[in-house]
């Protein structure tokens, strides 16, 4: 029973599909669906790309901070985070008190088929792109799989089949 009304919280790489499948899994469930980007970009005004452009990524790092404070008191909601959302242990402490942390697994051929031509990801500019996503995605998956209570493979399946997985995984949890 502890678990009840406890957010959903998507963690994952880049393009492995937070937002759609998060959406998908609120309007399953009837949850509150929340985008820690979209949040930031609504209070900022501007597209994460600008941001990182105009003010660097240490300040989007604060704002994601500040997002993830806002968010920890929230109840029965899915929480679709950035894939940097690991960098700080206190984003993931603060976030797992109230909420179930889902891991989202993906191989880097699947990112690149979902955001291979993306430019709002400025930490995938300006290289080859699936240099970057394997070299990024190596040193981020410990991360993942440390916070992760559930891992789901999103590789393979249509956007319900997926979100079926991520109900079976939780079964029981909520
Ligand atoms: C980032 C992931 C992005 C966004 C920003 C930084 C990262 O979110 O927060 O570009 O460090 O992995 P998505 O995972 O939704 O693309």
């Amino acid at each position: 029973m502890e678990n009840l009304k406890k957010n959903l919280v998507l963690i994952g790489f880049m393009g492995c599909g937070k937002t759609t499948l998060g959406r998908k899994l609120a309007a399953r469930l009837s949850y509150e669906f929340i985008d820690t980007d979209k949040m930031i970009e609504t209070e900022e005004g501007m597209a994460i790309s600008d941001i990182f452009a105009l003010k660097g990524e240490p300040y989007f790092r604060t704002l994601e901070k500040k997002a993830v404070i806002k968010l920890s008191g929230k109840k029965q909601c899915v929480i679709a985070t950035g894939g940097g959302i690991i960098k700080k242990e206190s984003n993931v402490n603060l976030l797992s008190k109230n909420g179930i942390i889902i891991y989202l697994k993906a191989t880097p051929e699947h990112i690149y088929r979902n955001i291979g031509n993306d430019k709002n990801r400025p930490l995938l500019q300006g290289g080859d792109k699936m240099t970057l996503i394997r070299t990024l995605l190596e040193e981020r998956i410990p991360a993942y799989e440390k916070y992760a209570e559930i891992s789901v493979d999103v590789t393979g399946g249509t956007v319900n089949q997926i979100t079926d997985r991520i109900v079976n995984a939780l079964e029981g949890k909520i």
